[in-house]
């Protein structure tokens, strides 16, 4: 009997169903090379799951995510559900994801391939080399906090807490000092412990832990506004970056432009146990939605993070991987990392996907 995974598919909003479905084409090839099999339930969440339920997470998208063995998204949100006075939105429906599951660590590898470091608006001499994971908190901090309004007319105030417990930094420290083992044994934390009480909070405990359990990693805290600074001038001084919710939410769409565009980068959700969830880093794109002229290739990338991470198939996300950097090294590239000003047409996303599977061997 050869292996069999079921796979949540959550295409969502904008462009999430044009790159989902490349995805899946993309994984059933490598699975047929490698012998295993995938089933796949598509569930709602998001706009489309708002218009269609009137809930952005409905509770059978919660219960068929638990029962799987791992998670593709596409993206959620668009202008159609953008009213501030809407009841609900399409985030909340990622919110909630992330939090039923306890996916409570966000890797986003931010490593810039070699065809296109001249797509990027950063000079190549500062981006070669860079290979930096970024690990983001992502079911604590302002996100999760208490939130509401007081008071009305020029005195109505908002309110949204940042909230952090002990036990929430030492996980999320661990998963990423673990991380650094693996690769080139150093981690920097991210706060802004001279003023924020949880930063305060989060550099004591990820001190303690770095301390107490792996003394051999070597460690170091830069402030978040310094780290922006730095993320452009010497982005190779990093390796592994740990920080909270949303700090690391910024920190990754400015990292995503060392490699060039957002349409490259994958990134995968994961908790102590039980499924991980994969997707895109960028958005929903409701400008392109629709034209078929999306990147697939993050959510390609996203897939094989998937067959990694959650399945541990190693060979197969190996096979797509390699694929995907050749299809760059044949200079393929849709519109979003075309050259400006290039004569060459961009490909759509079906030729993309195509070109993907031509060369997958
Ligand atoms: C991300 C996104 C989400 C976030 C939004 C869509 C809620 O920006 O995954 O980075 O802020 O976490
Ligand atoms: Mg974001």
């Amino acid at each position: 009997m050869p292996k069999t995974y079921s796979i949540v598919l959550l295409p969502g909003d904008g462009i999430g169903p044009e790159i989902v479905a490349g995805a899946v084409r993309v994984l059933d090839r490598v699975a047929e090379l490698e012998g295993f099999s995938l089933t796949y339930s598509e569930q709602l969440i998001g706009g489309i799951s708002i218009d269609t339920t009137g809930d952005p997470l409905p509770p059978a998208t919660v219960d068929a995510c638990r029962a799987s063995d791992a998670i593709l998204l596409g993206a959620v949100g668009g202008p159609k559900w953008d009213d501030p006075t809407a009841k609900t939105r399409p985030e909340v429906g990622l919110l909630g994801i992330r939090k039923a599951l306890s996916l409570f660590a966000n890797l986003r590898p931010i490593v810039p391939f070699e065809e296109l470091l001249d797509a990027s608006p950063l000079k190549r001499e500062v981006i070669e080399g860079t290979d930096i994971l970024f690990v983001r908190e992502l079911t604590g901090d302002v996100y999760f906090g208490e939130s509401g309004r007081t008071g009305s007319g020029a005195e109505e105030t908002a309110f949204q807490n940042m909230v952090y417990s002990v036990s929430e930094v030492e996980r999320v420290v661990r998963l990423a000092a673990r991380a650094a083992q693996q690769r080139r044994n150093h981690l920097t934390s991210v706060d802004k412990a001279n003023v924020l009480e949880p930063s305060r909070l989060w550099r004591q405990v990820a001190q303690r832990v770095m301390t107490e359990e792996f003394p051999d990693v070597r460690y170091d805290v830069v402030l978040v506004d310094a780290m922006a600074m730095h993320l452009l001038s010497r982005p190779r001084d990093f390796d592994v970056v740990v920080t909270a919710n949303l700090f690391g939410d910024i920190l990754t769409d400015e990292a995503s432009m060392l490699p060039g565009s957002l349409g490259m980068l994958p990134s995968a959700s994961l908790g102590d146990s039980g499924p991980g969830l994969y997707e895109p880093i960028h958005g929903s794109a409701p400008d392109i939605a629709g034209q078929g002229i999306a990147n697939p290739l993050a959510t390609i990338l996203a897939a094989s993070m998937m067959l990694r991470h959650s399945l541990a198939e190693p060979a197969a996300a190996e096979r797509i991987e390699q694929a995907v950097r050749q299809v760059l090294a044949d200079g393929l590239r849709t519109a979003d990392i075309a050259p400006q000003g290039g004569n060459v047409r961009p490909l759509k996303t079906a030729e993309m996907v195509a070109a993907v599977l031509t060369r997958i061997s």
